[in-house]
């Protein structure tokens, strides 16, 4: 017996009971225990039926991640499938929490499955660059035919167990003890004599099948597929259960996992599970910081930011108060708020007594007043220091004690706002990406005095709103906007040099951004940052020799889609269509100022726009303005598109190779001078010893 997993008798059943905190996930420990516990109560004659279960807050929640890549130990799981699958007797698995992965396989593996009614089962490995590699495309296939299959493994989400009843996942839904109804279904299976119900042995009727299923389904996913190869991968598995027995659909199951797992997307998917993990945890503060209680939000400015900000409050169920300047910004605010709201019922994805509930969550006011009872307030009014300043000394006058202070600011110095404050401790960023209500990130930015029961607060908050925090020390930008300047800068220089915006925008879109930066300012409104920058010249320096392009555009009338002229021209149907006129208007202006033009490969696309904000990056580790390469990763993927199966940039370095993104700065800060490309010496002591970001501990 071993502890991962014990077994015991209760009349002719046999409780097979896993124990492996904190999700009991298949290590080989595991795998080695329920393997034990099979043969044994298999062999032994007075049982008549198998319960496999598990202790703690789930069921097992899939293989071992933390083995993978590592060389093979234990008996492979497949071998505990098939003696579970083989055993004489039935076995019967029985489900709480979440059954993923590994977990629902080895669950698949069993005769019959019984759930708990919050219980959720899934096949998520699609998400970790992966697809079901225990049998899963073969077995989900045959239980609820090969249609529904695909689509759960491809889209890998969990489901409820009240719904895989439904589909056929689940036999039953136990309600009350999971222990005790398990034990009684498997008591009423021996009463019955129902058989061992092997799902491999269940035909898969192909005729059923619509007509080109499977290029319909191939076609219809391609888009949001792009740069992923497990979705491909995955449908060939189902196309094999289709056509080809099950042993030889499990040889191309294990063929296709094999491949993926040393695929750089698995490996920086898989990174990036541990990355989301990892931000949560901020080395100074401790896990058993005492948080302060947000019972009651409230949210200044009830613009862009404010109204999305104050719909993650409602979301969540925190009452929340949202304060405006004047009538009528305040009723165009809430009214937004609204149409949102409504959308999203008109789309089926809210109830109308949801919405009014979210709704009467939210109230509207005038008055600094009522917000004295509030447990935290976000500012989101003007990007303007001394507007910013002015109402944090009116919060300070207003709040109670130990209310926090957050400031949605994008740019500007939180520790200059804090010291106007009596109490800088109870002061923090709290940076959401736009659309607020929408978008995962939240840069939760600490300032020099920032309290770290407030921080540790912060964090929890993201998580109740269902946003990803990342802490991010004060500088100019922050982590995100810090880089993304360097990456947009490079883009501006790069058309000034020759290039047309269709060709950054396919090479950057190519390279599997969600948009190119072009269009995606076509989309924003030129005109905003033009405004910005010519309000605001200290917080957007723009460099002399290479003007923003945009700004000339706006003087032009261009200022984006909204003008149906932008770095584009658009028709009703709002697609970006290459203008001649803009690559004239760039071509004559670069005339003017002496600037050579010549053609621009996507490789230098790429490697000036990416590295310059990887070299920043750097920039921020040294100066411990990001924690470690993973906070930057989980910002440029949450809040800027970056795409996940590249691990973000900084894990992107290390897979191009150090040395090499090293080698092409310095050729850059030559050419171009340390305006955009300053020195990191981090980034080159890296390099020279042949690491990646991955190793940058040893080095600061
Ligand atoms: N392997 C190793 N460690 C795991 C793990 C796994 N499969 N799943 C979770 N953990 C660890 C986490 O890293 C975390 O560790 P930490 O406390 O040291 O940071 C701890 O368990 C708790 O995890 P969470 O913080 O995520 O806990 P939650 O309660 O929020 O969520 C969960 C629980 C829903 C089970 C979530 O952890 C999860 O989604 N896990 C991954 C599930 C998954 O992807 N399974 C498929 C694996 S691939 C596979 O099975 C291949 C097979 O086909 C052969
Ligand atoms: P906005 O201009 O859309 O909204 C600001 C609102 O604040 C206006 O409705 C205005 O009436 C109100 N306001 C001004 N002074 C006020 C006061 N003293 N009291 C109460 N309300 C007041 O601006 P937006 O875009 O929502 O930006 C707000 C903040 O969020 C800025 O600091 C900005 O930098 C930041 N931010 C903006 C993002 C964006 O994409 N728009 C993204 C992330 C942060």
């Amino acid at each position: 017996m071993t502890q991962a997993a014990t077994w015991e008798t209760q009349g002719p059943v046999g409780v097979i009971t896993v124990d492996s905190p904190p999700v009991n996930a298949l290590s080989a420990a595991v795998r080695q225990g329920i393997l034990a516990g099979v043969m044994a109560l298999d062999a032994d004659p007075a049982v008549k039926a198998i319960v496999l279960l598990c202790n703690g807050r789930t069921f097992i929640a899939g293989a071992d991640i933390t083995e993978f890549g590592k060389p093979p130990k234990g008996p492979p799981l497949r071998e505990v499938h098939e003696a579970m699958e083989y055993a004489s007797k039935p076995i019967v698995a029985a489900i709480h929490g979440t059954a993923l992965g590994g977990g629902l396989e080895t669950a698949l593996a069993a005769h019959y499955r019984v759930a708990v009614p919050s219980a959720m089962v899934g096949l998520p490995e699609v998400k970790l660059g992966l697809l079901p590699g225990a049998g899963g495309t073969q077995r989900l296939p045959r239980l609820i035919g090969p249609e529904r299959a695909l689509k759960v493994i491809v889209d890998g989400d969990p489901i409820p167990a009240p719904q895989a009843k439904e589909l056929g996942i689940v036999d039953a839904l136990v309600d009350g003890d999971l222990k005790q109804g398990a034990i009684a279904y498997a008591e009423m299976l021996v009463k019955d004599g129902a058989p061992v119900r092997r799902v491999r042995d269940v035909p898969i009727d192909a005729s059923r099948l619509p007509e080109n299923f499977f290029a319909d389904f191939r076609k219809g996913i391609a888009r949001k597929t792009r740069g992923f190869p497990a979705p491909e991968r995955i449908i060939q598995c189902i196309e094999a259960a289709v056509d080809k027995p099950f042993e030889e659909g499990m040889r191309i199951e294990r063929e296709g996992i094999t491949e993926l797992m040393a695929s750089t997307e698995s490996k920086a998917l898989r990174y990036m599970f541990f990355a989301e993990r990892e931000v949560a945890k901020i080395p100074d503060v401790p896990k058993e910081t005492t948080l302060r209680p947000i019972a009651k939000a409230a949210v200044l400015g009830a613009g862009t930011m404010g109204g999305g900000i104050a719909m993650n409050f409602a979301n969540a169920g925190i009452p929340v108060t949202v304060v405006e300047a004047g009538q009528e910004a305040l009723d165009r605010g809430l009214g937004i708020i609204e149409k949102n709201y409504r959308n999203t019922q008109a789309k089926g994805r809210l109830t109308a007594e949801e919405v009014d509930r979210r709704l009467g969550l939210i109230t509207g006011s005038l008055r600094y007043e009522d917000l004295a009872d509030a447990d935290i307030v976000v500012e989101a009014v003007f990007e303007n220091m001394d507007v910013k300043k002015d109402v944090f000394r009116k919060l300070d006058a207003t709040l109670k004690p130990g209310a926090i202070m957050a400031s949605n600011t994008s740019y500007l110095d939180l520790n200059e706002i804090a010291a106007v404050t009596g109490r800088p401790g109870d002061v923090i960023g709290l940076h959401f990406f736009s659309p607020a209500n929408v978008m995962r990130l939240l840069e939760i930015v600490r300032g020099a005095e920032t309290a770290k029961d407030v921080l540790a607060t912060c964090m929890a908050l993201a998580k109740t709103i269902g946003k990803i925090g990342v802490v991010a020390g004060v500088c100019h930008g922050f982590i995100g906007n810090r880089m993304l300047a360097r990456y947009s800068g490079e883009a501006n220089k790069i058309l000034w040099e020759g290039a047309t915006p269709h060709q950054i925008d396919s090479v950057l879109y190519g390279f599997g951004m969600p948009m190119g930066p072009l269009q995606m300012g076509d989309l924003a409104g030129l005109d905003v940052g033009a405004r910005a920058r010519s309000e605001f010249p200290d917080l957007f320096p723009i460099d002399p020799k290479y003007p923003v392009i945009a700004d000339l555009l706006v003087e032009r009338g261009r200022h984006g889609q909204k003008t149906k002229a932008g770095f584009y021209k658009y028709g009703d149907d709002r697609k970006a269509v290459p203008d001649p006129e803009v690559e004239r208007i760039i071509a004559e202006e670069a005339a003017k100022r002496g600037i050579e033009r010549r053609e621009i490969s996507a490789e230098e696309i790429i490697e000036r726009c990416f590295y310059a904000a990887i070299n920043e990056g750097a920039r921020e580790l040294e100066e411990g303005i990001a924690l470690r390469p993973c906070d930057i990763d989980i910002i440029w993927i949450n809040g800027y598109g970056f795409p996940s199966y590249r691990g973000g940039p900084m894990f992107y370095a290390d897979t191009v190779g150090l040395d090499k993104v090293h080698a092409a700065v310095e050729k850059y800060r030559q050419r171009y001078g340390d305006r955009s490309w300053k020195h990191s010496w981090l980034l080159e002591k890296l390099a020279r010893a042949g690491k990646g970001f991955a190793d940058w501990k040893d080095f600061v």
